[in-house]
């Protein structure tokens, strides 16, 4: 398989959330996601819950056929959860109790021995750790020395940028670098139906990219089952 598309489902629990029942059903929406072609769900519970609670991910631990890309900041609450779930995949994301959405990767000079500790205590368990990273090689450099198998490349300044070859450029350095150190590369944050294809086609070596916001945006006008196709299509 070349990229595959992990469906980060937060949005549905945060609709969910809004009004105290269970309506949209988060596993059913990860079951349809799966249906539909997604090759990943992703979740991202968070220290306060308001999206994804630590139930759900116990929930669709038992019914994720795909991969579960379990992301977040690694608290000991964390990983304990992963120990117990024991997803295909854990990215590591340095993000604040109360950060609106992941802002920025890993110093993963300043932070080398916790992610160390961190990715050990996953990989010993048999978990695919990934760290969530600018496309700054001397982060990469010091990602690899962790011992992860993945970086994950944070999108936002390329999807954000109004000239995307200009925007592009650091991350096919960053990518290149990623694999010539013995890193698998993926890739997320605002990635859209327009900077998706671009992005994919100029870093061709991609193992995944997660995408929540703008997918349950479009789906809104589309349906999940055509936009999850359509996703699928700027992968191919
Ligand atoms: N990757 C990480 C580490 C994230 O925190 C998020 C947002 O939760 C995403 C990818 C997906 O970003 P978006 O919702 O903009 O597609």
């Amino acid at each position: 398989m070349s990229c595959r598309l992990s469906v980060n489902i937060n949005k549905i629990a945060t609709l969910r959330n809004a009004r105290g029942h269970d309506l949209p059903n988060v596993v059913q929406v990860a079951r349809d996601c799966e249906t539909f072609g997604a090759q990943g769900i992703t979740v991202h519970p968070r220290p306060d819950e308001r999206h994804i609670r630590y139930q759900d991910v116990l929930d669709l631990a038992g019914i994720v056929t795909t991969e579960l890309n379990i992301e977040g900041y690694p608290s000991q609450r964390f990983i304990d959860l992963a120990l117990l779930v024991k997803p295909t995949q854990v990215t590591l994301v340095p993000d604040k109790p109360d950060a609106i959405t992941s802002d920025a990767g890993w110093n993963t000079v300043k932070h080398a021995s916790f992610l160390k500790e961190v990715v050990q205590t996953l990989n010993s368990s048999g978990i695919r750790t990934s760290i969530f990273t600018d496309p700054d090689l001397q982060m990469i450099e010091h990602a690899a020395l962790c011992d992860c198998q993945r970086i994950e490349l944070y999108t936002e300044k390329y999807a954000r940028h109004s000239n995307p070859v200009q925007a592009i450029a650091p991350y096919v350095e960053a990518a290149c670098r990623a694999t010539s150190l013995g890193l698998e590369v993926n890739a997320g944050h605002d990635l859209n139906l327009i900077n998706l294809p671009y992005f994919h086609r100029t870093i061709p070596c991609l193992k995944e990219v997660s995408i929540g916001h703008a997918l349950i945006c479009d789906a809104l006008y589309y349906g999940l089952q055509n936009t999850i196709q359509l996703y699928l299509k700027c992968l191919q």
